[in-house]
C-alpha cells in the first residue's frame, strides 16, 4: 500500500515529521510506503497555478490516499486554494470532522463536566467554494453559489452511512433554507429524501445561526451535523473552539476514489519554525487514516497513547495545565511514543484490535461520471432576469427598459431584488447594479431562449449587461426565487 505524503507549509513540516515519528513507533507503517509529493507554496512560487506538480497528481491518483499538512493560500488575490483544488479535482466530497472533549485539554465545558463529542460532515466541493466570482460594475462583485442534487445526495448518504457505522442515533442538517430557499432548500430537501433510506436514524434540521448558538449553549445535544460547504467550514472552527482549539480538530476528506487526511487548522504562520506547534490535530487525522486503510490496531494504540499522555498532563504551550511544562512539538511526540501500550484511565480506552490492510488502491475511471438525481423534467422559459451595470436612477431606467421591451413578448415586472420599481421604499439605497425582471406577456404564446436573446440584444443597444438568467419552470413549478414583495 502506498500513501502520498505532502508535508505542507508553515508548521506543516514540523507537525508532519513529529506525527510520522509517532506512526513509525506505533508500527503503523508495516507494509505501507509513504511517497513524498510536491504540493504547496514552493510549487506555486515556481508559477504552477494548481500548486501541485503533474507527478504529484499522478501519485495521489495511483495511491488513492493523501496525508497532507496545511498549505498556504494567498488572501484576496493570488492563486486558488490548493486545499480546495485538491478536494474538487479528486471529488473528495465529504469532509468528516470529529470534535470531542479530550482529557487534559481544559475548556469551559470540560471544567463544567460537559462532555462534547460530535461529528461535522461538511459538503466539500460545491457551494461558494467553486470560487466563481465576477466584478459586475464599478461597485459590485458577485460569487456564484452552486448546490447540486447529486452532490447533496452524496454527502448526506455518506453522513448516514457513517452514523450507522459509528452507532450514531441522530443526525442534524444545518442550513439557511429560510433565506436561501432554493440552494439551502435543495440541500435540506435531499437530506430528508436520503434519510428515508435510514429509518433507524432520527433526523432533525436546524438553521445555521441557531445551530451556532445551540453549540455554544448545549453542545452535548449534537452527535452529527451535516452542513453545506461554507457553513460547514465556519461551524467547524466554532466546534474546534468548544474542544480546546484548532490543535484538536482532525479531518478526513472522503471521496469514492481518493481521500485526503489533514488537520483542520492552517499553516499557523505566527508560530511556524519555532517547533512549538501542537501536532494533535494531525495525529488524530492520521488515526482516521489508519482506520480508513484497515490498521485498526495502530489506530487504537495511537489513540490510547495520546489520551493517556493528555490526561497525564503532556502538553504543548497552546493548551493544558499551565503548572505543567509546555513541550515543543518533537518532545510532545516523544512523550506520547513512550506511552504506546498504555491506556487512558479517566475515560474509556479504545479496544485493542489488529492491523489488516484492507484498503485497495482505486481503479482509475475512464471518464468523469455524469451523475443525475432527477429525471428529465418538462421545462418552459417564462422570463429572464437581466443584470445591468447602470449608474442612472430607477426613475430613468424603468421607462427606458419598458420602452426597449415594447413590441416583444416580454414585459418588465420589477427592478432589483428588494423591489424599487414598480413599488418600493425611498429608504432602499441603490448601487450601480440592477436586476430587471422580464416576464412573458399573457398574450405572448410560447416563448423560448431565442426570444430572450432578442430581448438582450435590444437592451444591449442601450445598457451594459453584466449577466442574465433565464426564468424557467420545471414541471410547472417556478425554478427561480421571487423578489421581496412579489
Ligand atoms: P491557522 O489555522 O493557520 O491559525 C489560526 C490560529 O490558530 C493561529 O493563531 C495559529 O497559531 C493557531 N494554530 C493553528 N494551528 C495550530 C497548532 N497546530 N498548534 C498551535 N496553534 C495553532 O489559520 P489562518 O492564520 O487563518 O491561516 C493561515 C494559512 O493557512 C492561510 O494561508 C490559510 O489559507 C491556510 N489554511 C490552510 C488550511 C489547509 O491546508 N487545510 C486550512 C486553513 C487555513
Amino acid at each position: 500500500m502506498r500513501i502520498a505524503l505532502a508535508s505542507g507549509d508553515g508548521i506543516g513540516p514540523e507537525i508532519m515529521d513529529a506525527t510520522l515519528d509517532l506512526l513509525r513507533a506505533a508500527g503503523g507503517l508495516h507494509g505501507v510506503d509513504l511517497v513524498p509529493v510536491e504540493m504547496g507554496k514552493s510549487v506555486f512560487d515556481r508559477g504552477e497555478t494548481r500548486g501541485m506538480t503533474d507527478a504529484a497528481i499522478a501519485t495521489v491518483e495511483a495511491c488513492g490516499l493523501l496525508l497532507k499538512g496545511p498549505m498556504e493560500t494567498p488572501k484576496g488575490g493570488g492563486g486558488k486554494s490548493i486545499n480546495v483544488t485538491a478536494r474538487k479535482i479528486w471529488n473528495a466530497f465529504a469532509n468528516l470532522r470529529h470534535f470531542r472533549t479530550l482529557p487534559g485539554v481544559m475548556t469551559p465545558y470540560s471544567r463544567s463536566g460537559i462532555s462534547v463529542d460530535f461529528f461535522i460532515v461538511r459538503e466539500n466541493i460545491e457551494d461558494t467554494y467553486g470560487g466563481i466570482e465576477h466584478r459586475l460594475s464599478n461597485d459590485v462583485v458577485q460569487c456564484k453559489r452552486l448546490i447540486s442534487a447529486p452532490g447533496s445526495d452524496a454527502v448526506h448518504r455518506f453522513a448516514f452511512e457513517t452514523a450507522r457505522r459509528l452507532g450514531i442515533k441522530k443526525v442534524h442538517c444545518g442550513h439557511k433554507a429560510n433565506i436561501m430557499k432554493m440552494t439551502d432548500g435543495l440541500f435540506l430537501e435531499r437530506f430528508k429524501a436520503v434519510a428515508a433510506d435510514y429509518p433507524e436514524i432520527e433526523t432533525a434540521d436546524v438553521i445555521v445561526d441557531a445551530l451556532c448558538m445551540n453549540l455554544v449553549m448545549k453542545p452535548q445535544q449534537y452527535r452529527m451535523i451535516v452542513l453545506p460547504n461554507l457553513q460547514g467550514d465556519i461551524v467547524s472552527d466554532l466546534a474546534a473552539g468548544l474542544v480546546g482549539g484548532l490543535g484538536f480538530a482532525p479531518s478526513a476528506n472522503i471521496g469514492n476514489h481518493i481521500s485526503i487526511f489533514e488537520a483542520v487548522h492552517g499553516t499557523a504562520p505566527d508560530i511556524a519554525g519555532q517547533g512549538i506547534a501542537n501536532p494533535c490535530s494531525l495525529i488524530l487525522s492520521t488515526i482516521m487514516l489508519m482506520r480508513h486503510i484497515g490498521n485498526m490496531g495502530t489506530a487504537a494504540r495511537l489513540e490510547n497513547a495520546l489520551l493517556a499522555s493528555l490526561e497525564q498532563g503532556v502538553r504543548t504551550g497552546d493548551f493544558g495545565d499551565a503548572a505543567k511544562p509546555a513541550l515543543g512539538t518533537m518532545e510532545f511526540v516523544k512523550q506520547v511514543a513512550q506511552r504506546l501500550g498504555q491506556k487512558p484511565t479517566l475515560g474509556p480506552a479504545v479496544p485493542d484490535a489488529e492491523d489488516h490492510l484492507t484498503f485497495k488502491p482505486p481503479v482509475k475511471p475512464f471518464a468523469a461520471a455524469a451523475v443525475q438525481t432527477f429525471g428529465t423534467r418538462e421545462t418552459r422559459v417564462v422570463g429572464a432576469d437581466v443584470y445591468l451595470d447602470a449608474s442612472e436612477g430607477v426613475a430613468t431606467l424603468a421607462p427606458a427598459l419598458e420602452s426597449l421591451a415594447t413590441g416583444t413578448p416580454w414585459k418588465l415586472t420589477l427592478i432589483r431584488g428588494t423591489q424599487v420599481w414598480p413599488t418600493g421604499s425611498v429608504y432602499t439605497d441603490c448601487v450601480d447594479y440592477w436586476r430587471a425582471r422580464f416576464e412573458r406577456r399573457a398574450d405572448a404564446g410560447e416563448v423560448g431562449q431565442a426570444q430572450a436573446l432578442a430581448l438582450l440584444q435590444s437592451i444591449a443597444s442601450k445598457y451594459t449587461i453584466c449577466s442574465y438568467e433565464l426564468l424557467r419552470t420545471f414541471d410547472g413549478k417556478p425554478g427561480f426565487s421571487m423578489a421581496q414583495g412579489q
